[in-house]
Parts: C-alpha cells; sequence; structure tokens
C-alpha cells in the first residue's frame, strides 16, 4: 500500500470554493467578496460589511437602514442570558460566558423545532439567526467586561450606529469619534477571513446539517486558542512582561532561547506580512496621538523590528489590536470576545454557504496505531 500523502493541519490543502473572501498572500491582499478589506475599513461602517458578507454586495442606503433597524431591535441582553452569564465563574474565561450565553439563545430559537431534520433551518431562517446574534453580542461582550469590574450593564442606545453604541455599553459614555473609527475598523478587519481554524469548525458543524447556534459555540471553542483567536490576548500579556521599549533586546534573547512563540507574530497562510496589519496599525496610530500614548508607540515599533530583524517573521492582525484595544479601555480579557463579535459575521456567512451546497466534512486518516490484536481467551459466539 503506498503511503498516503498526510498534510499536517491540512497545510496547504484546497478543501472547498468559498466566495465569501479570498486570501491571497502572494499580493499580500484580502478582498472580502471582491472588495479589498482596506477599503472596507476606512469607508464603511461595520454594518454594511456585515451586509456584504451575508449578501454578496454591498447595502443601498435603504438596505442599510434596515438591517440597522433590525440590529437595533435585537440589541438588549435578555434577562435570562444576563442571569446565564451571571452562573458563568467571574474568575472564569470570558469566552466561556459568550460560548454559553450562544448556546442559551440557540437553545431558546429553536426551542419546540423537535425533530433535528429540521434544526439547520431554511436560508431565511439562518440570515435571520445571524442578525441576532450579530447584534446581541456586543451587549454580552460589554456586560461581561463591566461584570468582572463589578458594574450593571448599560442599556442600549437607539440613537448610536453599532460601534458606538457598543463602545457606550461598555464604558457608559459616548466615545470620541476617533475612538469609534478605530473601533470600527477593528471589527472589519476582524470580520473574514476564509478557512481559518475557527470558520473551518462552523463549516464542519454545519456540514452535519446541525444548526447555526452550534455550529458558532463550536467555532467560539475553536478561536479561544492562543493559536488562533487567544492571540489578541497573548499580546497584551508580552507587553506587560517587556514592561518598556528598552528591555525589548533583553526580552527577546531570552524568550528565543526558550523557544517561546511571540504572540502576534507569524500566519498560517501570509509569510511576507498579513494584510490587515498595515490598516489596524495605522488605527493604533491615531489612537496613540489621540491618548498621547508614545510609549506605546515605541514598545511597538522595537519588538517588532527586532523580532522581525531576527526571526524574519511578521506581526498579524493581533499583534496591532491587542494594544488598540487596550488603549481604548478594553480588559485584556475581553480581546478575543471582541474578535467573536467581529468573526460572527464571517462564520455565518460561511455556514450559510456551506448550507448552500452542502457535502458532509469527512476526511481521511491513516492508521498508525498498533497491529491487530485480540483479547485473550475471547472466543466468538457462534
Ligand atoms: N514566534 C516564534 N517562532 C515562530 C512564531 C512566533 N510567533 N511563528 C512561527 N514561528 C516559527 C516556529 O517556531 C517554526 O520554527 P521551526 O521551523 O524552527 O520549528 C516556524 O516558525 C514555523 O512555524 P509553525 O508554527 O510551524 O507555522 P504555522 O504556519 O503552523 O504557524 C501560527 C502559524 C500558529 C499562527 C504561528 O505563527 C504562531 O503560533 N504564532 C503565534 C500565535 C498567533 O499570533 N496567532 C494568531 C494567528 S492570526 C489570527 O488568528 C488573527
Amino acid at each position: 500500500m503506498t503511503e498516503p500523502d498526510i498534510k499536517k493541519g491540512l497545510a496547504g490543502v484546497y478543501v472547498d470554493y468559498t466566495a465569501v473572501s479570498k486570501v491571497n498572500p502572494e499580493t499580500n491582499s484580502l478582498l472580502y467578496r471582491g472588495y479589498p478589506v482596506q477599503e472596507l475599513a476606512a469607508t464603511q461602517p461595520f454594518e454594511a460589511v456585515a451586509y456584504l458578507l451575508w449578501h454578496g454586495e454591498l447595502p443601498t442606503d435603504v438596505q442599510l437602514a434596515q438591517l440597522r433597524a433590525l440590529e437595533r431591535s435585537y440589541r438588549h441582553l435578555p434577562a435570562d442570558v444576563r442571569a446565564a452569564i451571571d452562573l458563568v465563574p467571574l474568575d472564569a474565561h470570558p469566552m466561556d460566558e459568550v460560548r454559553t450565553a450562544v448556546s442559551l439563545i440557540g437553545a431558546r430559537d429553536l426551542a419546540g423545532t423537535g425533530s433535528v431534520l429540521e434544526i439547520s433551518g431554511s436560508a431565511e431562517e439562518n440570515l435571520a439567526r445571524s442578525i441576532r446574534l450579530f447584534a446581541v453580542l456586543p451587549a454580552i461582550v460589554a456586560f461581561g467586561q463591566r461584570r468582572r469590574r463589578g458594574l450593571q450593564p448599560v442599556a442600549p442606545r437607539d440613537d448610536l450606529d453599532y460601534s458606538a453604541n457598543f463602545l457606550w455599553m461598555t464604558f457608559a459614555e459616548e466615545a470620541d469619534p476617533v475612538v469609534v473609527d478605530a473601533f470600527n475598523r477593528s471589527m472589519i478587519l476582524y470580520g473574514e477571513h476564509s478557512f481559518n481554524a475557527s470558520t473551518f469548525t462552523a463549516r464542519v458543524i454545519a456540514s452535519t446539517l446541525s444548526d447555526l447556534y452550534s455550529a458558532v459555540v463550536g467555532a467560539i471553542g475553536a478561536l479561544k486558542g492562543p493559536l488562533h483567536g487567544g492571540a489578541n490576548e497573548a499580546v497584551l500579556h508580552i507587553f506587560d512582561e517587556i514592561g518598556t521599549a528598552e528591555n525589548v533586546s533583553a526580552w527577546l534573547d531570552e524568550a528565543l532561547a526558550e523557544k517561546r512563540k511571540i504572540m502576534g507574530f507569524g500566519h498560517r497562510v501570509y509569510k511576507r506580512g498579513d494584510s490587515r496589519v498595515p490598516t489596524m496599525k495605522a488605527a493604533l496610530d491615531t489612537l496613540v496621538e489621540h491618548y498621547d500614548r508614545p510609549d506605546v508607540a515605541a514598545l511597538y515599533d522595537t519588538l517588532e523590528s527586532e523580532f522581525v530583524a531576527r526571526k524574519g517573521i511578521y506581526p498579524n492582525l493581533d499583534y496591532p489590536s491587542g494594544p488598540t484595544y487596550n488603549l481604548i479601555g478594553f480588559d485584556t480579557l475581553t480581546f478575543t470576545p471582541l474578535f467573536v463579535a467581529s468573526r460572527i459575521t464571517g462564520w455565518t456567512a460561511h455556514i450559510m454557504e456551506q448550507l448552500a451546497s452542502n457535502a458532509l466534512i469527512r476526511p481521511l486518516a491513516a492508521y498508525n496505531g498498533h497491529d491487530e490484536r485480540h483479547i485473550e481467551g475471547y472466543e466468538p459466539d457462534e
């Protein structure tokens, strides 16, 4: 028998087509439905990009207004979801709150469905489910941060759009437009990235004709890991460890001697730089100026230049987004939940795409375990 060609981690393997986004490491570009992500980040509200990912086209003014009206109608944190979040231990990771909340929302929405044959839902039902999750996740994430600080949830404001309202619900004060713009850009940049680990997880679950909520819960689990979404949080831990730009060299000597992975650097697909980094870095620069924090820029630039010079490994999106969220005032533990609030758009677009031309995802494994053997004394029945 010929040896199967195993691609560990599915590296370099194409498993399906997608029309949602195109990652091109050769040209260092990322397109959402054909549009370069940096153009979207510079010109669009996140709601319009969500619409684009779901429908394939940017919304007209009327379509955007309709989506915004729906989003506003689902912004409130339902009482039972709040109660469920309160059951999660305060010292659990907030991703556990988000996962629990989405699971409950799904159970409530699908209650009475009866047979598993009906749960995967029609295209219309899944779009409605996607919009509901997109709209309620900010309330879940904002409440998570507030509860860890011993604060009550803040009711959403109908006069604010998605990003401004998200910041309002988190900090109970109206954010400066510069801050809203940086946050909106981060939401757009995190929104979609082809067959990354969490999106692929969601597609695997959807491919069994399970329901959209189950697929999202699985994706949240995949995103929590530090090799994926958890890295934006890990970047801040590294910044805290290093302290100031002057300490970078000594810190790097030690970290590399210990063969540590430097979080926020490296990417499975981009080997010459992540296409989203320049846009996010520009937003970080704006905030460095806004908050007058040149120390943050100095640490960022020094670590980047020293690490790139030594290893030739470039920053990924998590590198500039970590300090950006920190400057805005988000707790480090809230960073990965913010990623969920954004990536819900890409996940759900992919779940709907998977269902539109479904094939159960079920790869093969080459067995390398024990040779066939038998239980001593076992006699097969006649
Ligand atoms: N720090 C130090 N060394 C690294 C790093 C890093 N961040 N990234 C890669 N390397 C090294 C590896 O140690 C390995 O070296 P070796 O060949 O001497 O063993 C080599 O580069 C190849 O690395 P792999 O991990 O095999 O490459 P892969 O494509 O599987 O990794 C990954 C991609 C997992 C993202 C990796 O770069 C990493 O762990 N980075 C840190 C975590 C991170 O930032 N994740 C965020 C991903 S992007 C996102 O989710 C928005």
